[in-house]
């Protein structure tokens, strides 16, 4: 589908729809839920062909009917009535806008917000989002088909600071924090702790203390709270904007920025080729 247009009356919406979302994720305690729906919806890109990402497909039934996205059509509804009272936001960026939300309302940093995502009515096929009980060979492969990097697979497996598995959906059960409403360190520093009987650490999660490279990180973050927001908000932006070119004043800038690199150069060199001239 074609991009929304990004006007003011369109960032007017998007900063209403941000208004609605704190008091919708507060009232009903579904920060978890919304984090993980922006993320499954951006998940799924594949920087090879293009496909997937943040592009609001979750909604589609198809999508929302993989195993991977159990319990999520709540979280589809929910923002639903959020898109009635903003009807000219795309659902691409109200997802993401909704986990950006999810974030801040727990304690967590501010992650840089762009609208703009266009929609899309094909959803990728299933098995595009990780497999919980494998290792960081399998982590490396999907954030790496995503063309994110060991240190985006650690910050923003941090986001298990929120919620909680249920047995219904994943087959898994427990949270992974003494508090999952709180967005801190301390899923880190319980993955530093070892095995605590009530806490729940998927494969994956051990994964991280398991391998070296990824290890480095989480020793980091267990350490340094404030490391782990910079490199948390930096990994989600990303995360949240697989395959999207922002568009409005920050291409243009670049692109006005470029062309007038372009000009002093060939002005600098203009000036070069008379001097030498002059000096022969
Ligand atoms: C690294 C690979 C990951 C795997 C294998 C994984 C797997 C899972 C599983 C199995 C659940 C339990 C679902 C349920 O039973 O309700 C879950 C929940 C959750 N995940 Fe992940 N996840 C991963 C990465 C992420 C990332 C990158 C984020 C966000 C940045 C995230 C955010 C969440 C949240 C907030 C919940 C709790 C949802 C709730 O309380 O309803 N996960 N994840």
């Amino acid at each position: 589908m074609a991009n929304p247009v990004v006007d003011a009356e369109y960032r007017k919406e998007i900063e209403k729809a941000r208004r609605e979302l704190r008091v919708l994720i507060s009232r009903e305690k579904c920060a978890p839920l919304m984090l993980r729906l922006a993320w499954h919806d951006a998940g799924t890109y594949d920087l090879r062909t293009g496909t997937g990402g943040p592009n609001g497909s979750i909604r589609n039934e198809a999508e929302l009917n993989h195993a991977a996205n159990s319990g999520l059509k709540t979280a589809v509804d929910l923002c639903e009535s959020v898109s009635a009272k903003c009807p000219r936001i795309s659902h691409a960026d109200l997802f993401q806008l909704a986990g950006v939300v999810a974030v801040e309302i727990t304690g967590g940093p501010t992650v840089d917000f762009i609208p703009g995502r266009p929609d899309s009515s094909s959803s990728p096929e299933e098995g595009r989002l990780p497999d919980a009980t494998r290792g960081a060979a399998h982590l490396r492969e999907v954030f790496g088909r995503m063309g994110l990097s060991d240190k985006d697979i650690v910050a923003l497996s941090g986001g298990h600071t929120l919620g909680q598995a249920h047995r219904e959906r994943s087959s898994f059960e427990g949270k992974w924090t003494e508090d999952p409403l709180k967005f801190d360190n301390s899923y880190f520093l319980n993955l530093v702790a070892g095995e605590k009987e009530e806490l729940l650490k998927l494969p994956t999660d051990k994964a991280l203390v398991a391998d070296p490279a990824l290890r480095h990180y989480v020793d980091l973050y267990s350490k340094d709270e404030e490391a782990f927001f910079r490199d948390y908000a930096e990994s989600h932006k990303k995360l949240s904007e697989l395959g999207f070119t922002p568009p409005g004043p920050a291409r243009r800038l670049y692109v006005q920025g470029a062309l007038g690199a372009t000009i002093a150069a060939a002005i600098a060199l203009s000036f070069c080729l008379i001097f030498y001239k002059r000096a022969k």
